[in-house]
């Protein structure tokens, strides 16, 4: 339960609101409390009348008992309306509170998960966080919004009741109170047995999802391979044990109402025959034996709902100790620092790099200088930490304590605002990563508020050799991509993911293997382009092949993570054999 306590913030930051509904729920229970009384009122009153008619033989029989009769109908329906308008304040003050915290919790979970860096990611699933921004809200919400109203219902609702059933017959009230307490302990069990089936469900039901996405997004293949029959069978398995699970829960659930109304029936029962005794011995009106049971069925609803609400708040805090876990990871992002500035040399100085749980570094011993305004190439086979090495660069691990060999003007990276370096920084990973949204905005996406004019994109679009292709396209640069658009070709993706790069118009650009799913042709093309585009810029070109390479003065031959040659293409041909080899 301590988790929650994290909650009191938002509780207290609504606190107008909140008062605002706990009071309509007091109201409504002293309105509900009104209705038995003036029904003990009216009979007792068309009792006394009955008997008086009785003893008189010209009374309008019919007509005064009407008018009683129908005069109290009123007062009830007056009462029931004045308590459906405070019903229905409360719901819409407190459920609305739930709604805002909710809202207020996905923001800040959304905000905490953006600042978190490299390393959470690596260690937290996307499912994962989506689950905790998602369900774990949902139930935080029901703490919040229905939880409480029903405590606080509960509550009110014994005080107001219990206090008036023991004005009336303390004795009476004793015995028939007696068995309630049994009600909502078996609910509460019921609650958590239903809770845990649920559970079991939405696990199931996660795998019956996962098995049919992958099917339908590998279909291709399935078919090619003569598959379906396997996969349908598999997903046949996976959903007879969601059906299993389905109906024990629905075993469960078919116990529940009838137990409860049993328990409500024996309690009603109880309340008749020992009221019965009552009036018998003339302590009790008829009207208190009417009065009597409309308290019990009163009270019947929020004992019922005190084990439910108990599971409720369980379920609540369960989330919550989640939420809290990634609330509580410590963000590294250093937003103070100098800012970038960059006049002479990038150095590497010594730079070891090792991923996390491996023990093999993928980079060792590397020097390196970088001159400004110069194009530095990289090459190596497969897996010799050519990208490793563009990310270092591009401060992906910047809170590592590797970044210190990276020296700017002989200022360390860690030492760098980091938010400033990116401004200054263009970098074209390998793996293509392209929004569901037009071609536009994925190529502004990385200009600050947005704003690029019509002429730098078209420029940038042509740099990148785009042009052609966009205007095959439906709708030319709004043209939307991914599942509700175009699917682009591999090469095409890695043209827009150039052109993202180019309109920034860095100061340093690092390009990783952007051209290899290019024709030669294009390709050629577009290294004449960005030779002139990146003239004033110093550029980092990562490949496998000649041309991009050879725009770059110097050029390092990575070899498991160890630079084995270094120079210019020329020199290179003409005194490195593994370079040699490996063009
Ligand atoms: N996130 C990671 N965690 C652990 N090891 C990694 C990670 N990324 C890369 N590696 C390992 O580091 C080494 C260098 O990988 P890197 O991606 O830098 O190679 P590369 O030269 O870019 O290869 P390619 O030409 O195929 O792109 C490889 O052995 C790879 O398995
Ligand atoms: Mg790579």
């Amino acid at each position: 339960m301590r988790e929650l306590l994290f909650l009191n913030q938002y509780l207290k930051k609504y606190q107008v609101w909140m008062f605002w509904g706990l009071l309509c729920v007091l109201l409504t229970n002293i309105f509900s409390a009104m209705v038995p009384i003036l029904v003990r009122l009216g009979l007792d009153e068309a009792l006394n009348q009955s008997i008086w008619i009785s003893g008189n033989a010209d009374a309008p029989i019919v007509g005064l008992v009407f008018q009683s009769a129908l005069f109290f109908a009123l007062a009830i329906l007056l009462i029931a309306i004045v308590r459906g308008v405070f019903m229905y304040t409360m719901r819409q003050t407190l459920v609305v509170v739930s709604r805002k915290v909710e809202y207020d919790i996905k923001n800040l979970l959304f905000d905490k998960y953006q600042g978190l860096g490299e390393g959470f990611y690596r260690k937290n699933m996307t499912g994962d966080l989506l689950s905790r921004m998602g369900e774990d809200v949902s139930n935080v919400r029901m703490y919040i919004g229905p939880a409480i109203m029903y405590f606080a219902n509960i509550l009110f609702s014994f005080i107001v009741v219990i206090y008036l059933m023991f004005t009336v017959n303390a004795h009476l009230a004793f015995w028939v109170l007696l068995p309630l307490p049994l009600l909502s302990f078996s609910i509460y069990h019921v609650s958590k047995l239903l809770n845990k089936g649920n559970k079991l469900i939405q696990m199931q039901l996660s795998l019956l999802t996962a098995s049919a996405q992958e099917t339908f997004a590998g279909i291709r293949i399935i078919k090619s391979f003569g598959m379906e029959e396997a996969f349908g069978q598999k997903f046949n398995r996976e959903g007879e044990e969601y059906k299993k699970r389905s109906m024990r829960l629905a075993k469960i659930n078919s116990l529940f109402f009838p137990l409860m109304l049993l328990l409500m029936g024996m309690s009603t029962l109880l309340v008749i025959y020992l009221g019965g005794k009552e009036v018998e011995k003339g302590r009790f009106t008829p009207g208190n034996l009417a009065e009597f049971v409309i308290y019990l069925n009163m009270l019947i609803w929020p004992v019922a709902s005190l084990g439910w609400t108990t599971a409720l708040v369980q379920k609540a805090a369960a989330s919550q100790k989640r939420i809290n876990e990634f609330l509580q990871v410590e963000n590294h992002q250093v937003l103070e620092g100098q800012p970038f500035l960059f006049q002479e040399t990038i150095l590497l100085n010594q730079l070891t790099f090792t991923y996390e749980g491996k023990s093999i570094p993928a980079l060792q011993n590397i020097n390196l200088e970088i001159i400004k305004g110069k194009i530095i190439g990289v090459t190596g086979k497969t897996g010799s930490g050519k990208s490793t090495l563009a990310q270092l660069l591009a401060a992906q691990y910047y809170t590592n304590p590797e970044t210190q060999s990276i020296l700017i003007d002989g200022v360390s990276l860690a030492a760098i605002n980091i938010a400033d370096f990116r401004r200054h920084l263009a970098y074209v990973p390998q793996d293509v990563f392209l929004f569901s949204e037009t071609i536009r905005d994925n190529i502004t996406f990385g200009i600050e508020d947005g704003k690029a004019s019509e002429e730098s994109i078209l420029s940038a679009v042509e740099a990148a050799c785009l042009d052609k292709d966009i205007s095959q396209w439906p709708n030319g640069l709004n043209t939307v991509l991914g599942e509700r658009g175009v699917t682009l070709s591999g090469g095409q993706k890695q043209r827009v993911s150039l052109a993202r790069a180019l309109i920034k118009k860095a100061e340093l650009y690092i390009l990783d293997d952007c051209l290899s799913a290019i024709d030669v042709k294009t390709e050629k093309a577009i290294i004449k382009n960005i030779q002139r585009w990146l003239s004033n810029s110093t550029t980092i070109v990562i490949s496998h092949r000649i041309a991009p390479l050879r725009m770059a003065s110097h050029i390092v031959v990575l070899d498991e993570g160890r630079i084995v040659a270094q120079g210019s293409h020329e020199y290179l041909m003409a005194n490195s054999l593994y370079y040699r080899n490996l063009i």
